[in-house]
């Protein structure tokens, strides 16, 4: 019998086993020489906790208001992309997990899984409890970028979390090495030409994500952008990825309705602080004004105190989810055979 798992580490080794190279690549890669990634991690470290004793823990409460929803606990799932390469049911499980505990689940714009699928999949679970909101990239196309806002809306998504990081895709250079693409037989599915759906297939020798990304994402994006959105949509805007004080006030001048500081995991611009570092510049640049929320390296409980106790009213995790749906994957043979076979494919002699 396989040893217990009792922390994140303990489900990465699992993942890391169990999943094709390039896909634990593309999950656990930070940008360029990744010394952000490390240090997202590390932060956490150098803050201790000074426990008070004698007080009565018998009955504790973890629950929180959140964008105007009630959460069992200030821990929620970030926007990871493509979790169907982790997990045949990818973003579909994932929702189906945070309905059964309470809480919230940002769906990546480039989710394998349709809006509308992973809001059944929520809802048609037995469990109470759950939220989701839309993670949006801002498109060229500005009417595309426009008809997932609707789609979420009228499925009944609660948020917008507008994802300003990513003007171009961070260098990632294990993802540049594998050329990474999505296997053949999975797509972004919200999207209805191949080219959208990054199932084209020929990306010359890049990362196939890093020339989707400069083709079709907007990278003019700028702060009346943010105005344009909140005049589109009824739902809470909020802006995900700022790492200062300045922005956060511009942020709230924008009339944003929560920040979410984060540095996409430390896969865009490598060198900027670990996110815990400037948590509370921002928290004071804010000043009560709006929620503000973190991501990037959280992977204990005692992590999430001291992200609250810096004034982040909750926390989003993106990788230890896609270990966890890694596995849960019910017979990894049939999973690694069927993606192997296409990196060893002659017609796909780099692909995945
Ligand atoms: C594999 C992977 C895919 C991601 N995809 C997206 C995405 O589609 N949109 C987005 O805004 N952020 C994306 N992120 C960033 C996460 O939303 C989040 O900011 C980050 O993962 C938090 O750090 P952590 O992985 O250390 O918990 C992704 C992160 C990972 C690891």
């Amino acid at each position: 019998m396989s040893e217990q798992r009792v922390c994140v580490s303990d489900f990465e080794k699992e993942a890391r086993k169990v999943l094709p190279k390039a896909v634990y690549d593309y999950y656990r890669s930070g940008a360029d020489e990744q010394k952000t990634l490390g240090d997202n991690v590390a932060a956490f470290n150098r803050w201790y906790l000074v426990p008070r004793v004698l007080r009565d823990v018998s009955s504790v409460d973890l629950s929180v208001s959140v964008l105007g929803q009630r959460l069992s606990m200030p821990l929620c799932v970030a926007a990871t992309a493509m979790q169907r390469m982790a997990h045949p049911e990818g973003e579909t499980a994932t929702a189906r997990a945070c309905r059964a505990v309470g809480t919230g689940m940002m769906l990546s714009s480039w989710a394998t899984s349709t809006i509308e699928e992973v809001m059944s999949a929520m809802t048609a679970s037995p469990h109470a409890g759950g939220v989701l909101w839309l993670q949006l990239y801002i498109y060229k196309d500005r009417e595309l970028t426009l008809s997932l806002v609707r789609r979420a809306e009228e499925a009944g998504y609660k948020a917008i979390f507008v994802t300003v990081d990513t003007p171009y895709l961070g260098r990632r250079w294990d993802d540049m090495r594998n050329r990474f693409k999505l296997p053949p037989h999975l797509s972004m599915s919200n999207f209805s030409t191949a080219s959208l759906a990054f199932s084209e297939g020929n990306y010359g020798n890049d990362s196939g994500l890093a020339v989707y990304v400069a083709k079709a994402i907007d990278p003019t994006l700028c702060w009346e952008d943010i105005s344009w959105l909140k005049k589109h949509t009824h739902l809470p805007v909020i802006v995900k990825g700022v790492l200062n004080g300045e922005d956060a006030v511009q942020a709230v001048n924008h009339g944003v309705s929560g920040i979410l500081v984060s540095n996409h995991g430390a896969r865009q611009l490598d060198g900027v602080p670990a996110t815990l570092d400037v948590l509370e510049e921002v928290v004071q640049a804010v000043q009560g004004r709006c929620d503000v929320y973190l991501d990037g390296g959280v992977r204990r409980g005692t992590d999430v105190l001291k992200a609250l106790a810096l004034g982040a009213k909750a926390v989003f995790i993106g990788r230890p989810v896609l270990w966890g749906l890694a596995c849960q994957v019910k017979n990894h043979t049939l999973i690694r055979l069927s993606q192997e076979g296409v990196r060893d494919s002659p017609s796909h002699p780099h692909s995945y």
